[in-house]
């Protein structure tokens, strides 16, 4: 597939970027920053349009694709004024897939987020592991955009029925090099309570948005994209009992696994993280 990418240059991007290229496909990477390269275009995706027309192509880079992977975005509450935030991420989505509907691309794939779930989980969530079926709980105006971006691409499927959207509610993007430090959150249980202890290599995300470009039908889904495991060596039980004593199990969980459930996301994407922090220290 020649895929446009959003955000290539951030630290999901760059990953995404060398592993889909490493599957074959061809990747134009789209950023407001990042260094010229034949296969890079500058492009500020609050502008529909300047996001309209590198889709469709530039110069002769590429005359159209076949896909989006939209990554572009202010990835947390608090690095921008909370207006800032809400302005260009919900103006860049809505660009994107607007103009992706525009030009007859009928499949897109787009970082949502695991703070839909509720982080920080100041209010415990509902039952542990989490999943995708409770309502989102929003509790920043960054978190609010991701909501309402899933909101959004529902309708968008509802007037294309041939359109795909997959929303990847990623969680806490890792690197190799972070993970020197995981092994001093076992101090405190609450350190990494905010997202029940649960993180995402970036090469695996990259594997979750290639499955999703790969078998994703028609409509619009949503999948938590986490780690196998998760960020401590002190078991789930322990922890759990300490921070969220109240708060129903909907199931078994073992002392390791993440409690950002991945089900879903086995089961119908064919996804299975290959990287833990755990072989890196
Ligand atoms: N980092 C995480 O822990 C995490 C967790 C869940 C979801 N996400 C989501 O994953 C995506 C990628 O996050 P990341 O960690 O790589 O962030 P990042 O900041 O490293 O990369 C995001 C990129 O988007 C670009 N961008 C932002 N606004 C733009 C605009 N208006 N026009 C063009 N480019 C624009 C930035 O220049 C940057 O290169 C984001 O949508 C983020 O919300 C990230």
């Amino acid at each position: 597939m020649r895929i446009a990418l959003t955000g290539s240059t951030g630290k999901l991007g760059t990953v995404v970027a060398r592993e889909l290229r490493a599957s074959g496909h061809e990747v134009v990477g789209m950023d407001v920053v990042g260094t010229r390269a034949p296969d890079f275009v500058q492009v500020d995706l609050t502008d529909y349009g300047q996001v309209i027309d590198a889709f469709g192509g530039v110069g002769d880079t590429h005359s159209g694709v076949d896909a989006v992977v939209h990554l572009g975005a202010i990835p947390a509450p608090g690095i921008r004024s909370d207006v800032a935030t809400f302005h260009n991420n919900m103006t860049a989505t809505f660009n994107v897939f607007h103009a992706a509907v525009r030009l007859g691309i009928r499949k897109i794939v787009y970082a949502s987020s695991e703070t839909v779930l509720g982080l920080p989980f100041d209010v415990p969530p509902p039952y542990i592991p989490v999943d995708e079926d409770y309502p989102a709980r929003p509790e920043s105006v960054y978190s609010l955009v991701k909501h309402l971006e899933e909101q959004l691409a529902i309708e968008l499927v509802r007037w294309h029925p041939d359109l795909a959207i997959t929303a990847l509610r990623f969680s806490n993007v890792m690197v190799p090099e972070d993970y020197a430090e995981f092994p001093s959150y076992d101090a405190d249980a609450r350190r990494r309570k905010w997202n029940l202890w649960a993180y995402i290599d970036a090469r695996d995300g990259a594997q979750a948005i290639e499955r999703a470009l790969e078998v994703a039908p028609a409509g619009f889904d949503r999948f938590i994209i986490a780690a196998a495991d998760s960020v401590m060596t002190r078991t789930n039980a322990e922890l759990v009992a300490e921070v969220f004593p109240d708060t129903p199990h909907a199931r078994a969980f073992s002392d390791h696994e993440s409690l950002l459930a991945i089900d879903k996301a086995r089961r119908l994407l064919g996804y299975e993280p290959k990287h833990s922090w755990r072989d890196h220290v």
